[in-house]
């Protein structure tokens, strides 16, 4: 049953998606692919070019013109821009405080869906992004929309810098996360939205391996099935 399938994950910021995705695709003997790192990538490229990130014609234009590699690493998922690692880069703030407004255009999510939908042609993995439930995979075997609080997300992004050594207030990113948030979900162009037929997890007061252990049980009950 747990042969080849697709696991769509999709959430708001910091609800705990790249974490289980990665674990889930290490159980399941998958491969794993963070599509947020795709936009960060281009993000990050646009910030270099000082590209406005409100051009969409600029920006899609450069997406064209710019290689984006996932590479599985030991320690997780490693990125590369036109041939350059940009791993740690992408996760800047300020990478982060613009990653959306790119994001938002439709031509650019245009040519970013058809680059996933490639790697997706075999099975064997576990995506997670904003809309792979309802536009890249959208007859994924599982899908999960992966909730907690926007407390409890903020705490967990605290704790993840704590442990990094950056510096950051509780506070600030709350307030990062809930823009980022907002704008996700109310742009016109494919929004942050739970898939109809996703299972809805709200893991606010699970730990990782219990949200694990319920997906994994979605997969040996639901997976392959459809
Ligand atoms: O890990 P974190 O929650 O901080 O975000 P991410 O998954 O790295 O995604 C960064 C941003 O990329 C999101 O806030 C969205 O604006 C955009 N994104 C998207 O629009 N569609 C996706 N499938 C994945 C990410
Ligand atoms: O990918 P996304 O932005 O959705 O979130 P993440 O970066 O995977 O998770 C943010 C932090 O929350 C990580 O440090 C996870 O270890 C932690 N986490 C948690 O404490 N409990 C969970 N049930 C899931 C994630």
């Amino acid at each position: 049953k747990r042969s080849k399938i697709r696991i769509a994950l999709d959430g708001p910021a910091a609800a705990g998606k790249s974490t289980i995705a990665k674990v889930l695709a290490e159980e399941l003997g998958f491969i794993y692919i963070d599509t947020g790192a795709m936009y960060r990538t281009l993000t990050y490229k646009a910030i270099q070019l000082k590209i406005d990130v409100e051009n969409e014609k600029e920006l899609s234009n450069l997406l064209l013109n710019t290689l984006i590699e996932l590479i599985p690493g030991a320690k997780g998922q490693r990125v590369f821009l036109d041939g350059q690692e940009v791993t740690e880069k992408i996760r800047s703030n300020e990478v982060t405080s613009q990653v959306s407004m790119v994001a938002k255009h439709k031509t650019v999510r245009d040519e970013m869906v058809k680059r996933q939908q490639k790697l997706v042609e075999d099975g064997g993995i576990v995506m997670d992004g904003r809309d792979i439930g309802t536009h890249v995979i959208p007859d994924a075997e599982i899908k999960v929309f992966m909730l907690a609080s926007v407390e409890e997300r903020a705490r967990r992004r605290f704790e993840d810098h704590k442990k990094q050594g950056i510096k950051s207030s509780l506070e600030t990113l709350q307030k990062e996360i809930e823009e980022r948030d907002f704008l996700d979900s109310t742009r016109a162009a494919s929004p942050l939205q739970k898939a109809e037929d996703a299972v809805e997890l709200d893991t606010t007061s699970m730990n990782i391996e219990e949200v694990v252990k319920t997906i994994l049980h979605l997969v040996d009950t639901r997976g392959g099935s459809v």
